[in-house]
């Protein structure tokens, strides 16, 4: 039972280099099965998603060598099998680009239904409404696998009811190699769509508009394998922001593309931080009280849910009535229970929630309710005074690289420590 140990309360300075993006390499990764020879893929980022999916593909035939930390060289050929089962894909919501990738590659996919983190209903009804328009049948969900099956991939007008970046990334993949012209309607428009687009275009496909919420792919017959980098992680990149912002200090974010963090950085000025941008690195300086501000999160180009926990934390020591409206997940709040043992003073109303801003937080042991939410905590307790634990940090090294190691380099007081339940139970 591994916990983080924080001891808070003071600036952070210094630099830190962001890594690649994790939404993009979760799909990158399954389309390589697309290719007909091997891939390079580089700047992923060494996180245990990334682990798990490349696992996936490795028992499912794929010959994966590591060329660095960052560098892997993968040979999709020897995958001859349409099926990845429920104990390969369970720990991993983005398993659902399987689906797509093998559906694209073979016709036909079986694939368990995804975990992944718990905010809510996560239906992939669009992915499955996309899939069909392409002339696939879907069968009803036994035991939790989906089954696809086509005849022929046909192109075809697909209009998304809600804008959804996994399906939208799912039809993509599914539709590269199908025969004609295929249209994705209100599609989603995140940097690692169009990450996945150019990926796919790399190897010979034909994806126009990805970025804009009309995708027009034309399939093509074959795609080959390339070496392709991918895109700097755009949330990593706001958790570090949304840290020097909390905690005060002069931090240099390196390794980012600045368009990208248009949204973070925006909310942050509004609260009264500096920010300096340069062609690929950002300074951040905090020195002044923070002031409340609102937030509402939104498909890109909007503020993303998935920095939504880590500006709240920052929110909870700024002067006033600060409102954050989730407008993506029907239940992403369940951190701030645990904020609340730091002495945040906030309220929650279905989708809404209030913040009192106080003076200064209180460490506390508190909980990594899910990935995102498990990087607040750590933005909270570096900002707290005293010491604050962190428990289930699982959570946080499915989406974060040596997240200890970087807060290090820039002053933070963070460790991690392993204990046995027994221990904790003596300890309280
Ligand atoms: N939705 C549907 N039907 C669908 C698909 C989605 O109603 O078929 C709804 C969802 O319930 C949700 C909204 O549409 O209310 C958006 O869902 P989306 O499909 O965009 O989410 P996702 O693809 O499952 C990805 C990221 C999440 C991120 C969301 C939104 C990956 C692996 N996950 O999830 O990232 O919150 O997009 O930007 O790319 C994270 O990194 O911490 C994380 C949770």
């Amino acid at each position: 039972m591994d916990k983080f140990v924080i001891t808070g309360g003071k600036p952070l300075c210094g630099e830190v280099t962001i890594g690649g993006a994790k939404n993009a390499a979760v799909a990158i990764i399954p389309a390589v099965i697309l290719a007909d020879s091997p891939c390079r893929l580089e700047n992923l980022p060494n996180i245990s998603d990334v682990t798990i999916i490349v696992e996936i593909l490795r028992q499912m035939g794929a010959v994966v060598k590591r060329v660095n930390k960052h560098t892997l060289d993968i040979d999709p050929t020897p995958i001859k099998t349409h099926v990845a089962e429920y104990d390969l894909v369970r720990n991993m919501r983005a398993s659902y680009y399987l689906l797509g990738a093998l559906l694209g590659k073979f016709s036909k996919a079986r694939v368990s239904m995804p975990g992944g983190c718990d905010f809510g209903v996560r239906p992939i009804d669009q992915h499955l409404k996309g899939f069909e328009a392409l002339g696939a049948e879907v069968s009803p969900i036994e035991k939790g696998m989906i089954d696809l099956k086509a005849s022929e991939l046909r192109g075809s007008s697909i209009y998304f009811d809600t804008v959804t970046v996994g399906a939208t990334m799912n039809i993509m993949l599914a539709a590269v190699k199908a025969t004609g012209l295929t249209i994705i309607e209100n599609a989603a428009r995140e940097p690692h769509v169009v990450d996945l687009a150019n990926f796919l275009n790399t190897m010979g496909a034909d994806v126009r508009g990805a970025g804009t919420d009309v995708i027009k792919i034309r399939g093509v017959e074959s795609l080959r394998g390339v070496s392709y980098s991918i895109i700097p992680d755009q949330i990593e990149a706001g958790t570090y922001m949304a840290a020097v912002a909390g905690a005060g200090g002069d931090v240099l974010i390196k390794n980012i593309i600045p368009k990208h963090l248009e949204s973070i950085t925006a909310k942050l000025l509004e609260m009264g931080v500096d920010i300096e941008e340069n062609d690929d690195s950002l300074r951040i300086v905090r020195t002044e009280p923070l002031h409340k501000c609102n937030i509402k999160t939104m498909p890109h180009p909007g503020f993303p849910t998935d920095m939504q926990p880590q500006i709240a934390a920052v929110l909870t020591v700024a002067k006033g009535t600060s409102i954050v409206n989730e407008s993506v997940w029907e239940n992403r709040f369940r951190y701030i229970e645990e904020l609340r043992r730091m002495g945040v003073r906030a309220s929650v109303d279905g989708r809404l929630a209030i913040f009192e801003g106080v003076e200064h937080l209180e460490g506390a042991r508190v909980k990594a309710v899910d990935l995102r939410a498990g990087a607040a905590m750590i933005i909270a307790g570096i900002m707290a005074h005293g010491v604050t634990e962190i428990e289930d940090i699982k959570h946080i090294d499915r989406g974060y690289e040596d997240i200890i190691e970087k807060f290090r380099g820039i002053g933070a007081e963070i460790s991690r420590s392993t204990s046995s339940p027994d221990s904790f139970a003596i300890a309280n």
